[in-house]
């Protein structure tokens, strides 16, 4: 079998500047003490990363669309039963069992971020979006963004055990694959990495993002100017 290229650059740096900058947000709220302008400003980064990653799952290379590997639930329950055999070929993309994973930990983040734009720390600094929220969507993001940490961090510990567990008992080295773009499989490697549409799909994320931060709408009319 040979190495075929499987990751485009864009998704490779996506997954990486992700992980860097999630380790980010975590430390910077958990824990170190005024540093929650380095949390918004990762934040609103992850957002931006997200919104690229959208797009790019709609029209970037074949192995990163989510066409590619958001498959029917009979062949989820097929890939099942091949799980623990030692020698099933190699997936081009994510298997589909993956690509759910994959789906759900996207869905997650995007409720993080959209989350924290509607959050507060209480003393000194809110997200853009928090002034105009009412106290019932307040208390609603606030629940989602504190709970949602704890659901990231048992998916995100299920991806690395997956990971290590191809590694380990199949022999499947997806790690290096997502480093150097190249796996060892019979499907069909990618022509290109598109860094043409890639460098477009990026300005337009973050513009998008920009202009949900920046343009937040006022704060409402209410009582909650007495506090
Ligand atoms: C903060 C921690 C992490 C998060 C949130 C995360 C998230 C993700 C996401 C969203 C994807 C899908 C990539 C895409 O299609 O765009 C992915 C794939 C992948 N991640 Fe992670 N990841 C994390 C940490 C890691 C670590 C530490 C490793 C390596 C040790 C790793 C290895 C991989 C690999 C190999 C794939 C491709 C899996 C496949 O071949 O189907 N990830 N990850
Ligand atoms: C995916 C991106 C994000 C991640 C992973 C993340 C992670 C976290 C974590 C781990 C906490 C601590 C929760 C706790 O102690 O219960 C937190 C709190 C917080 N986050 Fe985020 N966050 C993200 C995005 C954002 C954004 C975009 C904003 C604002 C623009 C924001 C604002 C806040 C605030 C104000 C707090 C409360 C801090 C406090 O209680 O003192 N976060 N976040």
């Amino acid at each position: 079998m040979r190495r075929r290229l499987i990751w485009d650059i864009p998704t490779r740096l996506f997954h990486w500047l992700l992980v860097g900058a999630l380790l980010v947000q975590y430390v910077t709220a958990t824990w170190m003490d005024n540093a929650m302008q380095w949390h918004f400003y990762t934040g609103y980064f992850v957002l931006g990363l997200l919104t690229f990653r959208i797009l790019w799952g709609l029209v970037g290379p074949t192995h990163a669309r989510f066409a590619s590997f958001v498959t029917s639930p009979v062949q989820v329950f097929r890939y099942g039963k091949t799980l623990f055999r030692q020698n099933s070929h190699a997936y081009g993309g994510h298997n589909p069992l993956g690509g759910y994973v994959v789906i759900l930990m996207l869905a997650l983040l995007i409720s993080q971020a959209v989350s924290g734009l509607f959050m507060t720390d209480d003393i000194f600094m809110e997200g853009p979006w928090y002034p105009s929220a009412d106290e019932s969507l307040r208390d609603l993001m606030n629940y989602l963004h504190r709970a949602g940490v704890d659901w990231l961090l048992i998916i995100i510990g299920l991806h690395i055990s997956a990971v290590i567990f191809y590694k380990v008992y199949k022999k499947q080295a997806l790690t290096s694959a997502m480093l150097h773009g190249k796996k060892q499989t019979e499907a069909k490697a990618i022509s290109s990495s598109k860094l043409l549409l890639a460098g477009l799909l990026m300005i337009i994320s973050a513009a998008l993002t920009w202009y949900v931060v920046a343009e937040a709408p006022p704060e409402t009319e209410s009582e909650d100017v007495f506090y």
